[in-house]
C-alpha cells in the first residue's frame, strides 16, 4: 500500500466513501491513509525518527485500547501515579513531527499504527522494547465506526450499516485490521530477538492487574500490588475521561471500554459475512481473540 520513501507531493486529503456513499476524510500520504489531522512533517520523516536504544514503542491498530495502555505504561515505567492531560496522541510518531517529542527524557514511550516496514529500521536495529496491543476485531469495528462519526476533521455522516465492508477491506486510514495483525504476527517470527510483548485488549479487562505484572516483567521493572492496584484505579475509563477529555478528541476516544458492544450493533448478517471473511483471511493465524468475557 504505502510506498517506502514518501513523496513530498503525494500527501493530500482524500474521501473515502462507505458503501452508501458518505465519506471518512483521511490524509494520503503516499498512498496509505493516516488521519487527518497528522502533521505532514511527520509522516513524510517517519523514515528517519531517531529512535533511542531504551525507547518502548507502542504498537497498535487504531481503536485497540491504545490510551489505556499508554497510561498504564506510563506510569507501571516511571513508578509513579501520573494525573496529567498528555494522551498517545501528543507521542504518535507518524502525527506528531520529531521535535515535539525528541528531547523527552528517555526511557520514552512512542506510539504507531504503522507496519513495521513503515517504521525506521531502527527499530529493528536497536531490539527496542516493543509493545503490541490487540483487540477483537467486531469491538474494534464498532469503536472505529464511533470515532469516525464523533470526530468533526473526518466529516463522517454515514450508517452503521453501510462501514462494515470498506473498514474491513481496508479502505479508511491505515488500511485494513487483517492486514494489520498478519503482518506484526509475521514481524515476530522473522523477528525472534525483537522483543515485543503482545497484549490483548480484552485480558487487560479481564484481569488487569495479572496483564500489569507481565508489563513490569517485560519493561524490567519491579513494583508492589498496591501500586499495580492505583494505577488500575487511576486508568478506569472515568479517570482517564476526565483527565485526558480536553487533550484527546473532546473525549470520543473513551466511549463505552468493553467487551461484546459489537453484539448491539452486528446483525445476524453481518456477523455471519464477517465470520466468513475471518476464516478466509486470517486462516493461518493462530491468534484467538475473545469477543465475550
Ligand atoms: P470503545 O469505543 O469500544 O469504547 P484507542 O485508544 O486505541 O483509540 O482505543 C479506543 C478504545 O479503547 C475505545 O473503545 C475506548 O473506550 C477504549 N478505552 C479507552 N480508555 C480506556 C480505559 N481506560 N479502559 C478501558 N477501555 C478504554
Amino acid at each position: 500500500m504505502m510506498c517506502e520513501d514518501v513523496d513530498r507531493s503525494l500527501t493530500h486529503l482524500v474521501h473515502i466513501p462507505d458503501d452508501g456513499g458518505d465519506t471518512i476524510t483521511c490524509y494520503n500520504a503516499n498512498g496509505f491513509l493516516i488521519l487527518v489531522s497528522s502533521d505532514k512533517r511527520a509522516i513524510l520523516g517517519i523514515r528517519s525518527v531517531k529512535i533511542r536504544a531504551d525507547d518502548i514503542l507502542l504498537c497498535t491498530y487504531p481503536k485497540s485500547g491504545t490510551n489505556w495502555v499508554f497510561e498504564i505504561t506510563r506510569e507501571t515505567l516511571t513508578g509513579k501515579i501520573i494525573e496529567d492531560d498528555v494522551t498517545m496522541v501528543q507521542r504518535l510518531i507518524e502525527m506528531e513531527p520529531e521535535e515535539s517529542y525528541a528531547d523527552l527524557q528517555s526511557p520514552r514511550i512512542l506510539n504507531s499504527h504503522l507496519l513495521m516496514k513503515h517504521l525506521t529500521e531502527d527499530v529493528l536495529k536497536k531490539k527496542i522494547k516493543v509493545i503490541n496491543v490487540l483487540r477483537n476485531p467486531k469491538d474494534v469495528a464498532v469503536s472505529f465506526y464511533n470515532f469516525a462519526k464523533k470526530i468533526p476533521n473526518l466529516e463522517y455522516k454515514g450508517e452503521w450499516k453501510n462501514i462494515l465492508r470498506p473498514f474491513f477491506e481496508g479502505k479508511f486510514m491505515y488500511g485494513s485490521w487483517m492486514d494489520y495483525v498478519i503482518n506484526w504476527e509475521q514481524v515476530k517470527k522473522t523477528n525472534p530477538d525483537l522483543p515485543v510483548l503482545t497484549l490483548f485488549y480484552e485480558d487487560l479487562k479481564q484481569d488487569q492487574m495479572r496483564e500489569i505484572r507481565r508489563m513490569c516483567e517485560f519493561l524490567g521493572v519491579e513494583r508492589t500490588d498496591d501500586f499495580l492496584s492505583r494505577i488500575c484505579d487511576n486508568t478506569t475509563l472515568t479517570a482517564m475521561r476526565t483527565l485526558k477529555t480536553k487533550a484527546c478528541y473532546d473525549g470520543a476516544v473513551f466511549r463505552k471500554g468493553g467487551v461484546g458492544d459489537w453484539k448491539n450493533w452486528f446483525t445476524v448478517a453481518q456477523n455471519e459475512w464477517f465470520d466468513q471473511l475471518y476464516q478466509e483471511k486470517m486462516a493461518d493465524c493462530h491468534l484467538q481473540f475473545k469477543y465475550m468475557l
